[in-house]
């Protein structure tokens, strides 16, 4: 059961750390601008934030699974670029492929604050780099 404290309108859930605990919005945007962070998301799904130039968090989180079979991948801040560490395949920073064998880009979900809280919800509309219904919905 989940209570009505940590489930939000439309699937909503909050973002946690790996102990389960919800992790405090300041805490990400105190990382230096660029920097990624790794929270546990929606179903559990690792999913990186990114704290924008602005010290603002981007409001599209990248899940962290390879869209080849499965792996979870660091973000290289030097090549700009996810990078899978199990066949080599590479995305940019959106989550575009960059170098396969991985098929698809990865999958987004939408990030919110709300009182100091990071809320996470499912992407469902068209994804903004193919312009087309996404391949997760
Ligand atoms: Fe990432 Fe194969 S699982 S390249």
């Amino acid at each position: 059961f989940i209570g009505p404290d940590e489930s939000g309108e439309g699937g909503a859930i909050l973002a946690k750390d790996i102990l389960g605990n919800p992790i405090p919005a300041s805490q990400i945007l105190a990382e230096v601008p660029g920097s990624r962070a790794l929270v546990a998301g929606l179903a559990g799904e690792p999913t990186y934030l990114t704290v924008l130039e602005n010290s603002s968090l981007n409001p599209i989180g990248i899940v962290d699974n390879c869209t080849h079979l499965g792996c979870t991948f660091p973000w290289n801040p030097v090549d700009q670029e996810f990078q899978c560490p199990c066949h080599g395949s590479r995305y940019s920073a959106d989550g575009s492929v960059l170098r396969g064998p991985a098929p698809l880009p990865l999958k987004l979900v939408h990030v919110a604050i709300k009182e100091n809280r990071i809320w996470l919800s499912p992407w469902t509309e068209l994804d903004p780099r193919t312009e087309a219904k996404p391949w997760w919905v």
